[in-house]
């Protein structure tokens, strides 16, 4: 199964352990989270892990609603525990190679870290399941490991957030930005760019239309 390490409890302990020590990422983070508006109600989060994106959501927005899609049962347990009596947050197991299961609409859809485990053809058809379940006027806001355009970048990236090359998820499957930003304009979405990029860490965002008249 690709992405099998996550269902490790060893694998996702070291990635809890260092969440934090990414460098920048709480910048990417805080401009994810200047383009989710504070009063979009129902928010799911694709690869939610512990819950380290609808947490951060939630701070300034009470009324907000978490939908966690996550295939790792010790990444869920986690999620568990930090949401334990928070009844805003449904943690839901999925396994995102297939398709997304009936969740009803949401305002915003987020993501962190998590979509570059699937094939291209799924990542690009998932996408494509993300435009149909956003409510008109929604975002979908992927903050994502992205492709280097050179192997020199690639390793210059390992060096600089400072986890040794070998050690690098085996089931990544990284794209490049471009290609992800043109799918989502041919699915339809509007405002598409990369707002906040740093080496391989990237914040694709795009808008559902709103409906007119
Ligand atoms: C690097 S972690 C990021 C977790 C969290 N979003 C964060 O920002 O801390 C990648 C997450 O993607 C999840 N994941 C990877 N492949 C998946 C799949 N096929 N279906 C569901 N979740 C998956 C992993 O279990 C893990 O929780």
């Amino acid at each position: 199964m690709p992405g099998e390490e996550w269902t490790t409890a060893d694998h996702v302990g070291r990635y809890l352990d260092r969440a934090d020590e990414y460098p920048r990422r709480a910048e990417g983070e805080s401009v994810l989270g200047e383009h989710v508006p504070r009063d979009a109600r129902r928010i799911l989060d694709l690869g939610t892990g512990d819950g380290r994106v609808l947490a951060l959501l939630g701070i300034d927005r009470r009324e907000m609603v978490g939908v966690g899609l996550d295939f790792s049962e010790p990444m869920l347990a986690a999620a568990r525990e930090r949401f334990a009596g928070d009844e805003r947050i449904e943690l839901v197991r999925h396994d995102l190679a297939d398709p997304l299961p009936a969740l009803g609409r949401f305002e915003a859809v987020v993501s962190s870290m998590a979509i570059h485990h699937l094939t291209h053809e799924r990542k690009r058809s998932l996408y494509g399941e993300v435009f149909e379940l956003l409510e008109p006027g929604g975002v979908f806001a992927n903050f994502e490991h992205v492709a280097s355009p050179t192997r020199r970048m690639h390793v210059a990236f390992f060096a600089a957030i400072g986890e040794p090359l070998e050690d690098e998820d085996p089931s990544d499957l990284l794209l490049d930005v471009e290609s992800q930003l043109g799918w989502l304009r041919e699915l339809g979405f509007d405002d598409v760019d990369c707002y906040w990029k740093w080496l391989e860490m990237a914040l694709l965002i795009g808008i559902k239309p709103a409906r007119r008249g």
